[in-house]
C-alpha cells in the first residue's frame, strides 16, 4: 500500500502555530460568525448570506468608486477607467446573485419574514453611498441613519463632495466649457439635466479619435449605469416573485416604490444624446 499523498512533501505549509493563516490574514472567524438567524426557516440563512456578501461587493465597489473618483481629477485620468470597469464587474456579480436568491419561494420567505421587523434593504447605508457618489442624491434618505452618528457623519460628508458625474463633468469642461450652475451646483442635490452638457458630450461622441479620453469615460460611465439598471430590474423584479405588491418591511409601497427607481438616470445626457446621434 502506498502512502497518502502528502502536500507537505512538497513543501506545503502545514503547521501554523505562531504563523499568520488564510483565516487569520481573511479574519474569516468574524466573518463566518455574522449570521444569526432570528427564526428556525431553512432559508433565513439564505437571506443573511445574500445580503452580507452584497454588502461586502459593495464596499468593494465603494473602495473602486473612490479611486475612481480621485483619479479622475488628476492629470492621467486613464486609471481611473480600469476601476470604473471593475465597479461594472461588481454589478455583473450581485446581478448573478439574484439566481440564488430566486430560489426562494413566498413560502420558504413568510417562514422567516416576521422575523425581520422593520429591517430592510433601504437601510443600507453603502447602498446610499453608492447612490450618492454616483449622483443619486435625496437628503430625505439621510433620515434612517440619524440614530448612528458615524454613519450620518460619512453620508454627509459624501453629499458634501462632488458625485463621480461632476469631476467627469469637470474633465469635459476643461475641452468643451460648461456653465456655471453645471459645474457650481448644490451638491447635496442631484444633476439636473443640462442642454450644453448634451451638447458637450455629442461632440465627442461626433469625433471620438479627437476626444477619445472623454470618449472612454462616457462609456466607462455608461456600462456602470446599465449594470446598475440591471441590479435595480433584477431587485424589483424578485420582490414581486417572492412578496408581490405588499408593503415593504422597511415601510414603503414595495413594487411601487422600487418601479419609481427604475426611472432614475445617473448620468442623463449620456443616454438621450444618443437619440440624436
Ligand atoms: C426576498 C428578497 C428581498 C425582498 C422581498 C426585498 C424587498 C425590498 C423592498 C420591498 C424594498 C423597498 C423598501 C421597503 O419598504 O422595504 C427594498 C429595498 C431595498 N433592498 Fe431589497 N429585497 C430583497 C432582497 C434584497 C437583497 C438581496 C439586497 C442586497 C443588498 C437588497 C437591497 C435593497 C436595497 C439597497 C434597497 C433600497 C433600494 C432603494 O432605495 O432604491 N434587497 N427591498
Amino acid at each position: 500500500m502506498t502512502d497518502p499523498y502528502d502536500p507537505a512533501r512538497e513543501g506545503a505549509q502545514m503547521s501554523f502555530d505562531g504563523r499568520m493563516s488564510y483565516g487569520d490574514y481573511l479574519n474569516l472567524q468574524k466573518v463566518l460568525d455574522a449570521q444569526h438567524p432570528l427564526s428556525d426557516a431553512h432559508d433565513e440563512m439564505l437571506f443573511i448570506i445574500q445580503h452580507q456578501t452584497s454588502e461586502l461587493w459593495m464596499r468593494l465597489a465603494i473602495h473602486e468608486l473612490t479611486a475612481a473618483r480621485a483619479t479622475l481629477q488628476e492629470a492621467d485620468r486613464r486609471p481611473a477607467f480600469k476601476m470604473l470597469a471593475r465597479v461594472s464587474r461588481i454589478f455583473e456579480q450581485l446581478n448573478n446573485a439574484w439566481d440564488v436568491l430566486r430560489t426562494m419561494t413566498p413560502s420558504d420567505y413568510t417562514t422567516f419574514r416576521e422575523a425581520l421587523g422593520q429591517s430592510s434593504g433601504f437601510q443600507s447605508h453603502q447602498y446610499r453611498q453608492v447612490e450618492f457618489m454616483l449622483g443619486n442624491r435625496n437628503i430625505a434618505l439621510l433620515k434612517p441613519h440619524a440614530h448612528r452618528p458615524g454613519i450620518t457623519a460619512l453620508l454627509t460628508g459624501e453629499l458634501a463632495q462632488p458625485s463621480l458625474y461632476d469631476v467627469a463633468l469637470r474633465a469635459l469642461n476643461q475641452s468643451f466649457p460648461l456653465p456655471d450652475e453645471v459645474l457650481d451646483r448644490a451638491l447635496e442635490q442631484p444633476h439636473a439635466e443640462s442642454e450644453a452638457v448634451a451638447a458637450a458630450w455629442s461632440k465627442v461622441y461626433r469625433d471620438p479619435q479627437t476626444h477619445w479620453e472623454l470618449y472612454e469615460l462616457a462609456e466607462k460611465l455608461v456600462d456602470l449605469e446599465d449594470y446598475f439598471r440591471r441590479w435595480r430590474f433584477n431587485h424589483v423584479t424578485t420582490v414581486e416573485r417572492v412578496i408581490g405588491f405588499k408593503r415593504g418591511t422597511g415601510g414603503t409601497g414595495g413594487i411601487s416604490y422600487l418601479k419609481r427607481m427604475l426611472d432614475v438616470e445617473l448620468f442623463p445626457e449620456l443616454w438621450h444624446l444618443r437619440t440624436d446621434l
